[in-house]
């Protein structure tokens, strides 16, 4: 994982628009955030946490045979973040794509990463999910300004060995269009190509109707991870750990608890970074492997959702 090192708290957001500590904490369980310097972009950021992801899994980047990185706040809108990255990191010429899953990003990445795995044309995947959306909140908006941070976390999906322990076991992912207009950046595509209108009226800032999210996401996450646990004949019970996406921490105890799972199995530091998008799940992931929270031969199950609606989960023996 990587994270950009200027830190906003909740005492800081009191500055710029009409909030609190105490509603921030209380409504969604974040306190602080990381958010981006003007001269850094996705890729830079996604650089830091690939370095990092070659290094602890013993790769070389002239190893990798694709990259894919998820995002929604890539460097440009064309070409992809992850080909700019491929430079950065000299890689060989391989497939480099971006994809847009919104917040889901990550696992959709893995999900595509594990076909080009098991179909034997792939033996190293880089995969990416880096958001800063702190690029474009709208920062006189306190109902969507508190909520995000920037951040990104890398992984390498290798081939395995007969001997590893750890592995990829099933993913599913998923998406209801019928909902795309709930989460949104209106303007700067082919709908809303940017002009002093789009500028002046804000649609180049994230729009949101966060109470029917949070009740589409609770659903929708509580149906990937019961697709998954079936489809591999298990039980919620064997699962060491939960990571969901850190949305809100409302959303995260209302999916442990419609889930059944033990409240220390789930993974949160939300406090810490609040909704890093695309990012969340790795860097949780990452944290808790380094707190030795999750251990070799663990099962973790992961969940998340995202604009779309996308959702879906994964699972993993770590
Ligand atoms: C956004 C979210 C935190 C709002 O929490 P909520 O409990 O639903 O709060 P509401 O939207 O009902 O707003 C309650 C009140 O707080 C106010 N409020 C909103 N943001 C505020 C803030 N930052 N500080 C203080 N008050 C705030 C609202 O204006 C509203 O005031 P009113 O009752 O006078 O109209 C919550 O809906 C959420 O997390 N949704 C999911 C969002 C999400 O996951 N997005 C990412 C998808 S990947």
């Amino acid at each position: 994982m990587h994270v950009p090192e200027k830190i906003l708290n909740n005492y800081d957001l009191e500055k710029i628009v009409d909030t609190s500590d105490e509603w921030i904490k209380i409504r969604t369980g974040m306190f602080e955030r990381h958010i981006a310097a003007d001269s850094e972009a996705a890729s830079d950021i996604a650089y830091q946490a690939a370095l990092k992801a070659l290094d602890s899994a013993g790769i070389r980047a002239k190893e990798l045979d694709m990259i894919i990185v998820a995002s929604v706040t890539n460097d440009h809108a064309f070409p992809a973040t992850a080909c700019i990255l491929q430079k950065l990191l000299g890689a060989r010429e391989i497939p480099a794509f971006d994809i847009s899953a919104g917040c889901s990003g990550w696992i959709y990445a893995a999900n595509i990463a594990k076909q080009y795995i098991e179909n034997g044309i792939c033996s190293h995947i880089l995969i990416i999910g880096v958001d800063l959306l702190s690029k474009i909140v709208n920062w006189s908006d306190r109902n969507t300004c508190v909520l995000f941070g920037d951040g990104a976390g890398a992984t390498i999906i290798s081939k395995a060995e007969p001997s590893d322990i750890s592995c990829f076991i099933d993913s599913h992912i998923s998406s209801d269009g019928s909902s795309y207009d709930l989460l949104i950046q209106p303007a700067g595509g082919s709908r809303q190509p940017a002009s002093e209108k789009t500028v002046k009226d804000n649609l180049h800032t994230i729009y949101m109707e966060g109470n029917k999210i949070f009740k589409l996401a609770i659903r929708s996450m509580n149906d990937a991870c019961h697709i998954v646990l079936k489809r591999n004949n298990m039980d919620i019970r064997s699962i060491d750990w939960l990571i969901t996406h850190q949305a809100n921490l409302r959303i995260i105890e209302a999916l442990g608890k419609k889930l059944r799972i033990a409240e220390e199995k789930v993974i949160v530091n939300i406090e810490k970074y609040a909704n890093t998008s695309a990012a969340t799940i790795p860097i949780a992931m990452d944290e808790a492997i380094h707190l030795g929270k999750i251990r070799h031969g663990d099962l973790v199950l992961m969940a998340t959702f995202g604009a779309g609606l996308t959702s879906g989960s994964l699972l993993i023996r770590y």
